[in-house]
């Protein structure tokens, strides 16, 4: 799209995660990386009133950093360039319009978004990538926190409607994925790793067999000691993890964990990182665990207390 600048608003604890990720292809494809810190999360519009020094008063690409889109944006750009509107959206038809903020629409231009309504009016919802004139900032000093405590991007977008800067859209039919809970995350992975998993697994096969049975599609990270175990279909696991007789399917592995002698089969699980799971402690009646903040841990499979952990 003809963009060189980009501006990661980041947790500033975070920074060195994006840089390790993003520096070399940002390098290879020529593009200027800025880190922009929130210190404090208080919503998408206020990590754009980070970045307004860094935009000043440019139309800028804003896109949020847990969606994935399957598509590419330069219909989003066609679009703005070629009407007056003041920012252009994406939408897509979701199944549950309640968990985004969803557009009503008339004559090409939205006419009102509303952030998770209890009573949608449309399955149309502002998906992840926008692009906006500087005005928005002006929407965005003027709004106030929603219900759930953050400046919404969407009451920015409703403001500049209510204010007679025209807002238009355009549509996306390909895959979209919003991977902020749980269950979409792991959607996510299995729709990820059925791209583009083939290539990993052949190489990883001859290079480590060890008594592993691994179910494709696979993506296992560099530097990682895999034995006796079964892993897959749809499995992720980063850099320098250890699994040995442990049975791992459909699940997200981050940097550095260490499962070994797993009774359980590991299933529909995320592990962030460096988190450990032993089984050769257990006995029936005990176990011992280590979580971090907000984890969730599920000995049954049962579907209810799945879909709650998943909220
Ligand atoms: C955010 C936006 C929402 C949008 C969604 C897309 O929701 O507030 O309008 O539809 O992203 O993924 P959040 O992920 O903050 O719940």
């Amino acid at each position: 799209m003809g963009i060189k600048d980009i501006g990661l608003v980041i947790q500033p604890q975070q920074e060195e995660i994006f840089h390790e990720h993003l520096y070399a292809y940002a390098e290879k494809k020529n593009l200027r990386l800025h880190y922009i810190p929130q210190h404090e999360q208080k919503g998408i519009a206020h990590a754009v009133a980070q970045a307004e020094d860094f935009l000043g008063s440019d139309s800028f690409v804003l896109l949020l950093g847990d969606n994935l889109i399957d598509d590419s944006l330069q219909k989003l750009k066609d679009s703005f360039q070629q009407t007056s509107a003041h920012g252009t959206v994406l939408v897509t038809k979701v199944s549950k319009p309640q968990d985004y903020g969803i557009a009503d629409i008339k004559d090409n231009m939205i006419v009102r978004v509303e952030e998770k309504p209890v009573k949608p009016k449309s399955n149309l919802a502002v998906i992840g990538a926008y692009i906006f004139k500087s005005s928005i900032f002006n929407a965005i000093h003027s709004i106030t926190p929603s219900a759930r405590g953050e400046y919404e991007i969407t009451d920015a977008i409703q403001w500049m409607i209510d204010h007679q800067y025209d807002i238009n859209y355009v549509k996306t039919t390909k895959p979209t994925f919003d991977v902020g809970t749980i269950d979409r995350w792991l959607k996510a992975n299995q729709w990820m790793l059925k791209q583009h998993g083939s290539s990993t697994d052949a190489e990883f096969l001859d290079e480590k067999p060890n008594n592993n049975v691994i179910i494709p599609p696979v993506v296992i990270g560099d530097n990682c000691t895999i034995e006796d175990s079964v892993i897959g279909p749809y499995v992720s696991i980063e850099a320098n993890t250890i699994i040995k007789k442990s049975i791992v399917r459909n699940s997200i592995i981050l940097k550095g964990c260490h499962i070994e002698n797993m009774p359980y089969e590991i299933t529909d699980s995320i592990l962030g990182e460096r988190t450990k799971l032993f089984g050769k402690y257990m006995n029936d009646n005990t176990i011992q665990v280590v979580f971090g903040d907000e984890s969730k841990f599920f000995l049954s499979s049962d579907k209810e207390s799945k879909d709650k952990g998943s909220e």
